[in-house]
C-alpha cells in the first residue's frame, strides 16, 4: 500500500478533501494510507511554536526555517525508505505521466511550503524532487499536494470501479478526451451523434478517436507536439 505523510501548517485544510468520494473508499479499502503532520508539533519553539524567520540579506517575507523541516522529515521517516517531495512553483510540471511514476513508490513525504517558501539546506540536503502543480503562484503548497495525492491515488489499480475508465480518459495515448454524452438521447431537440446510438463499437472507437484528436488539436496542440 502506497503511504503519503504530508507535512504542513494547516492540517485542518485536508479532511475535507481526503474523506470525501474516491479518496475516502480507497483509503477504506487500504490501498493508500494518507496522514497529516502538523509542522508546528515539530519546532524547537515550544513556546510560541514557530516554524517561520525572516530571510538573511533582506527581502520580502518570511523562509520557512530549516529546523522544524528536518525534524519533522526525519520524525515521519522513521528507517522507511522514502521520496520527499517539495511542492514549489520552481519544481518539475506534474502532469499525468509525472501521477503515474509516483504510484510505483511505497512511501511519499510531501512537503506543503508556505510564506515565501522554504530555506534552501532543505531543498538542497532533504527534499528529493521539487513539484509544480501550473505556471502560477498559490499561497501555500496545501492545494498541490491535495492535487497530486488525487491523481495518484486514482491510478492505483483498485482505486476506480472500472480500470477501464482510466485508458479513455485525458492524456493517455497523449490526448484529451473527446465529447460524452448521457440520457436523454434527445434534450430539447439537442441529439446524441448517432453513431453513439448505433451498437456498432468499431465505428463508436472510430468516432471517439476523431473527435479527441480534434478537441486536442484545437486546445492543446502542444500535447500532440510532445505526447504525454
Ligand atoms: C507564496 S508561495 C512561495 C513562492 C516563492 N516565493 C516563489 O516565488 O517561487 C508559498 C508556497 O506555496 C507553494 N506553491 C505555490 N505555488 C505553487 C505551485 N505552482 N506549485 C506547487 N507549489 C506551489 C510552495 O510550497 C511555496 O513554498
Amino acid at each position: 500500500m502506497l503511504r503519503v505523510d504530508i507535512i504542513t501548517i494547516f492540517p485542518d485544510m485536508f479532511g475535507p478533501v481526503l474523506n470525501e468520494s474516491i479518496l475516502k473508499r480507497a483509503q477504506e479499502k487500504k490501498k493508500v494510507d494518507i496522514r497529516i503532520h502538523d509542522l508546528r508539533d515539530y519546532t524547537d519553539d515550544k513556546k510560541h511554536r514557530k516554524v517561520d524567520d525572516r530571510p538573511f540579506g533582506g527581502g520580502p517575507g518570511m523562509l520557512m526555517m530549516p529546523q522544524p523541516l528536518f525534524d519533522a522529515v526525519k520524525a515521519v521517516k522513521a528507517r522507511r525508505k522514502v521520496k520527499v517531495i517539495y511542492t514549489s512553483p520552481a519544481g518539475k510540471p506534474f502532469t499525468q505521466f509525472y501521477a503515474k511514476t509516483l504510484t510505483k513508490a511505497q512511501n511519499l513525504i510531501i512537503i506543503c511550503g508556505h510564506y515565501e517558501g522554504i530555506d534552501e539546506r532543505v531543498r538542497e540536503h532533504l527534499v528529493d524532487e521539487e513539484i509544480s502543480v501550473g505556471d502560477y503562484v498559490l499561497t501555500g503548497g496545501e492545494l498541490p499536494a491535495m492535487l497530486i495525492v488525487d491523481a495518484v491515488t486514482r491510478l492505483i489499480p483498485g482505486v476506480l470501479g472500472k480500470e477501464e475508465s482510466l485508458i479513455h480518459e485525458s492524456f493517455e495515448g497523449g490526448l484529451l478526451e473527446g465529447p460524452q454524452y448521457t440520457r436523454p438521447a434527445d434534450f430539447r431537440g439537442k441529439k446524441v451523434p448517432d453513431v453513439l446510438l448505433s451498437g456498432n463499437h468499431k465505428s463508436i472507437e472510430k468516432w471517439r478517436h476523431e473527435k479527441a484528436l480534434a478537441m486536442t488539436k484545437k486546445v492543446r496542440p502542444d500535447l500532440l507536439k510532445k505526447g504525454v
